[in-house]
């Protein structure tokens, strides 16, 4: 019996140790390892300074690991691949305290996408520093334009009224830069996307819509008063309507977060943009894809629009509208 109780206290006192040793090996070795790889300036900073850096190595682990999140960090944005087709975000943003916060909360996530082209234009004379250096900084592929919103448009009412078309003629100047800079005939394959820069955007819904033939829907959370509006879509997977409260019967009852374009329809069809004029509130959708296609021709997706992939996040109260009463939206749905 001795004998048993002394192989288990041995075990008992080995094993610890054993885990320490091992543990403390690894965090000691991958900091290095990772050091090892970079040259240039952090090459030159640990011949610069070795014996500073080894001490301090040695002084404590908690800084030897955050080295290592930043170098982690900086490796952006994925490698850029020659088979996936490109994904053209296109972002009006103007000035505003919020402004900054809202565009680096977009370029952390667009850095996760593959193949992402990010046209971010602003309402602005010119184009301002701010967003110039963000834009630099993210290391992500972009293009950086600017037109400002005449007065007439923007002052008409006050600012709270829905029918002034707040990012219209940025989002028109996109189009064109896109139609200017790829030929028709020979493009790149690609998508074209609105992404306000207010949104929540899941890294999911990227990848649904790289597949867009002509022109793609699914759900966005928290819009029109409700917990979600989405596309109606039958048990054919066609979409044949629209499950929202404010006047369902536009041609396409959809907000700007809830469908992609694919690249050669926008370059075939020039005379498609966002009206201006005359574009009752909630129509601007629909102004341009009544040009582009017909109900027939959408591509639901989002497991036939049954998941929420993209919720609108500056809004107040989500639940505006008793939905249960009016049966508009499938409480089951998790958003
Ligand atoms: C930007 O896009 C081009 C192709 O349009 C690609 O060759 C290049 O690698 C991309 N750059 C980055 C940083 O992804
Ligand atoms: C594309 O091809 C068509 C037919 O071959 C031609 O008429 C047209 O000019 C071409 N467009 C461009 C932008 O090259
Ligand atoms: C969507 O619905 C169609 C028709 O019912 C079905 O064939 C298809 O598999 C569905 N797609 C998904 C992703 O659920």
């Amino acid at each position: 019996m001795p004998k048993r109780r002394d192989i288990l206290a041995i075990v008992l006192i080995v094993l610890p140790w054993t885990l320490l040793i091992t543990v403390w090996h690894q965090n000691a070795i991958a900091p290095l390892l990772a050091i090892r790889k970079d040259d240039g300036v952090e090459g030159k900073r640990e011949a610069g300074g070795q014996a500073q850096d080894s001490k301090e190595y040695c002084a404590s682990d908690k800084d030897i690991v955050e080295v290592v999140r930043t170098e982690y960090v900086y490796t952006r944005p994925p490698p850029w691949s020659d088979v996936l087709p490109t994904i053209h975000i296109i972002t009006p943003t103007y000035s505003r305290p919020v402004q900054k916060a809202e565009l680096t909360r977009l370029a952390n996530t667009f850095l996760h996408v593959p193949n992402l082209h990010w046209i971010l234009v602003e309402d602005s004379q010119r184009r301002t520093p701010l967003v110039t250096r963000l834009l630099r900084e993210t290391g992500l592929n972009y293009t950086h334009l600017n037109v400002e919103t005449p007065r007439n448009y923007k002052l008409r009412g006050d600012t709270r009224d829905p029918r002034i078309p707040r990012g219209t003629m940025q989002r028109n100047l996109a189009l064109r830069w896109l139609r200017e800079t790829f030929n028709a005939n020979n493009s790149q394959p690609g998508i074209v996307y609105f992404a306000d820069d207010d949104n929540t955007y899941s890294l999911e819904l990227f990848e649904e819509m790289r597949s867009t033939r002509k022109v793609s829907v699914w759900p966005v959370a928290f819009v029109g008063g409700l917990r979600y509006e989405s596309p109606k879509v039958n048990a054919a997977g066609k979409v044949y309507g629209w499950k929202t409260v404010f006047d369902p019967h536009r041609p396409f009852a959809i907000d700007m977060a809830g469908f992609a374009i694919n690249l050669r329809l926008i370059l075939f069809k020039p005379q498609a943009y966002f009206k201006l004029r005359g574009v009752k509130g909630g129509y601007q959708e629909s102004s341009l894809l009544r040009e582009l296609v017909t109900l027939n021709d959408l591509e639901p997706k989002a497991a036939n629009c049954t998941k929420i992939l993209v919720w609108h996040t500056r809004t107040e109260k989500p639940v505006l509208v008793n939905e249960g009463k009016k049966g508009f939206t499938d409480p089951n749905v998790e958003i």
